[in-house]
């Protein structure tokens, strides 16, 4: 692996789709003009477990301008069901409330959502299982091997060191069931050539969407080709094929025209995915000196009945704290219910937060100050896996952090009073892990100097085709205006999505070594001279031996003021400043946007997203944003983030670590935690919601 000299990366660069974005030029999936294009309108069910008994369509078919209806009846045979989120109307068995029953295709969008309500479904209905609630029945630890991590870990003796211990806590988080919700309403068009099939899809990575449809309907991977030049975000809802996708694929092959779906906003709560509720026993204790002699992290979280998927939430606490005493586990409940999906850092978002409010409150029953605290049981190697860090900059963000904000050390609720308000102060760590994926790039040259580099990566909004442009510029030592980059469609060289905070580590290498293998290319075999037809060259870069070796993480720090109207309760953050270390920032615009992003997204969440289940009807009762709260700009006053320079040269070309998930770990924490210097009160249920008596 090599680096390269930083000349544009690092520099605070507009986005190069900025002016397409701003005057409505760039085309998202929707939008993409397709000639005698028909739309597509989903009907949903109404109940949560039991299957269709009859499907009545006259109406619908009788309405002019419906091309089709679909059900279960009609709909094309899949070549494969291994993925169950894609077995889209291949039976009449209903798994979930708003699952995909019918679908009517119509000339216009209109007539499609008007047929689909003239729809009459009818069905036979068996009890639901919907409730997640700690100690319920049927709880189970997950196989690691059907679920990709270990889910239960033990160092030393929990038990007895918590019994000794001269002070400890056992307390329980809980996070609802929270909806991501990108600004682009999932969308896909579906356009048949013969065999080969085109879809221009709002999703954050091409090459897996493409390869999860062509396996759906049995087509050989280049048969398919998935094109999405501009994604009004995702966050990690996009990032999984879902089977509105293979719907609309489907639909188009059965009435032979190209067909365009967008869901609505409603439809999405039941289709995309969502956070698992989360349910966290944290139980930490401490010696004499303040150092943790025991940190336990118990998790329940649900899934469905079709599909297993587990929130890891505990995972963090196992790499986070020094102590000689250690316990994760994760334990499962399948329900009926829609499969929970990855939300911005998923494991980690919801993990963070109750390790971060436990570690605040073990602070101040052990008497120490929250970010002494902290710096007192730092880690010399992680704990979990026994390796050495390859950078870890909790330390110098705790104290840069302290420095900038102001933070005053204390080992009591300040329970400050200004005015008519409550005020305080908290502060929590944020971390999320730095890795990255086999990624394959192009890179070519041109006599006139310019340079082409293409490559399957994905903008859905973070910033990543102009951090992308700025890496190619200084990996070829060339001005950024010689730069053309093409991504965002499967036909251009392979390379994983926008997901798990991997997308400029994994993309940006693989332009890196294809722009050396050009270099190298251009010295070797053209004796520096650039030919008549240019010169190409193409790189396979696999993963990174040395993480292995070391333990790879971005960490920060972040500080929140809180204040609360003493009459209403009204809980305000005026106040949010997190201080990051991220290795290498590539674009310190774009990068700042993104922490910032993530901090509002964790204001959110502390202060308003619940979705709510009905228990009698198992459906999400809150499904729009009339009733979803998420924070608005009126919801976000002071808020900064910034970096302290870190230099890793192990974690990839660039020394750059992931920033798109790492600004939401530890929000809510701080403002919880700020919460409770304000007034005493340890609320532990987010979204926080003050007592009428406080
Ligand atoms: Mo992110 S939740 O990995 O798209």
């Amino acid at each position: 692996m090599t680096t390269f000299a930083a000349k544009t990366v690092g520099a605070a660069i507009d986005r190069l789709d900025g002016p397409d974005k701003v005057t409505g030029a760039a085309r998202y999936a929707f939008e993409q003009p397709v000639a005698h294009a028909a739309y597509l309108y989903i009907v949903q069910s109404t109940i949560a477990r039991g299957h269709v008994r009859a499907i009545d369509a006259t109406g619908a078919r009788a309405l002019p301008g419906v091309v089709e209806v679909i059900t279960h009846e009609n709909a094309p045979r899949l070549a494969s069901t291994e993925d169950p989120e894609l077995v889209v109307l291949q039976s009449n068995a209903v798994a979930y409330h708003g699952q995909i029953v019918a679908a009517v295709v119509a000339e216009t969008p209109e007539v499609a959502r008007h047929a689909a309500a003239l729809i009459r479904v009818q069905y036979h209905e068996e009890p639901h299982d919907v409730e997640l609630h700690a100690g319920r029945e049927g709880l189970y630890q997950p196989d690691p091997e059907n679920v990709g991590f270990e889910p239960d870990t033990h160092h030393g003796d929990v038990e007895s060191a918590l019994k000794t211990a001269a002070a400890s806590i056992d307390v329980t988080y809980t996070t609802p069931h929270e909806h991501n919700n990108p600004m682009e309403p999932h969308a896909t068009i579906a356009l048949w050539e013969g065999d080969s099939l085109t879809l221009y899809d709002a999703n954050q990575g091409p090459h897996a969407i493409r390869g999860d449809v062509a396996t759906a309907f049995g087509l050989e991977p280049e048969r398919v080709r998935v094109i999405s030049p501009h994604v009004g975000g995702g966050f990690g809802s996009k990032l999984f094929t879902h089977g509105h996708v293979v719907l609309a694929a489907m639909a188009a092959k059965l009435v032979a025209r190209p067909v365009k779906l967008a869901l609505t906003r409603q439809q999405m709560f039941a289709l995309v995915g969502y956070r698992t509720p989360t349910i966290q026993r944290m139980r930490l204790g401490t010696d004499n000196d303040g150092r943790l002699v025991a940190i336990a992290h118990d998790v329940t979280v649900q899934t469905s009945k079709i599909e297993e998927s587990v929130e890891t939430a505990a995972v963090v606490t196992r790499m986070m704290y020094a102590a000689p005493n250690r316990r994760t586990s994760h334990r499962l409940a399948r329900l009926d219910v829609p499969t929970p999906t990855i939300m911005r850092a998923p494991g980690e978002c919801p993990g963070v937060y109750a390790l971060e409010c436990a570690m605040d409150e073990m602070a101040l029953a052990c008497e120490r100050d929250p970010i002494e605290f902290r710096i007192r049981n730092e880690p010399e190697r992680d704990p979990g896996s026994g390796k050495p860090f390859s950078s870890r900059g909790l330390v110098a963000c705790l104290r840069e952090g302290a420095q900038r904000f102001g933070w005053q050390p204390h080992t009591a609720p300040a329970k400050r009073r200004d005015g008519n308000w409550l005020v305080g102060t908290g502060v929590a760590s944020s971390t999320y892990p730095t890795r990255r994926r086999p990624t394959t790039a192009s890179v070519r040259v041109n006599t006139d100097g310019t340079y082409r580099v293409q490559i399957d990566a994905i903008d859905i909004g973070t910033g990543a085709r102009t951090a992308l442009a700025q890496i190619a510029a200084d990996a070829l030592e060339t001005p950024l205006e010689r730069v053309r980059l093409d991504i965002a469609d499967s036909a251009l060289p392979r390379a994983g999505g926008a997901g798990g905070s991997m997308g400029l580590a994994s993309w940006g290498t693989a332009i890196v070594e294809a722009a050396n293998a050009l270099r190298e290319k251009l010295r070797t075999e053209f004796a520096g001279n650039v030919p008549a037809e240019g010169v190409e060259a193409y790189v396979e870069v696999g993963r990174n031996p040395l993480a292995e070796r070391y333990s790879m993480h971005a960490f920060g720090a972040q500080f929140a003021e809180v204040r609360i109207d003493a009459d209403t309760h009204e809980i305000r953050v005026p106040r949010l400043f997190g201080m990051f270390a991220a290795g290498r920032i590539v674009n310190a615009k774009t990068a700042r946007s993104q922490l910032i992003g993530g901090m509002v997204m964790g204001l959110s969440m502390a202060l308003f997203e619940e979705t709510v289940i009905d228990k009698r009807f198992g459906h999400f009762a809150n499904h729009d944003f009339a009733e979803y709260h998420i924070a608005s700009n009126a919801d976000v006053l002071d808020i900064d983030a910034a970096w302290i320079d870190e230099d890793d040269p192990y974690v990839n070309s660039m020394g750059a670590k992931g920033i798109g998930e790492l600004g939401i770990t530890g929000t809510a924490s701080a403002i919880a935690n700020a919460l409770y210097d304000a007034t005493g009160l340890r609320l532990r249920d987010l979204p926080l919601r003050l007592p009428f008596d406080i």
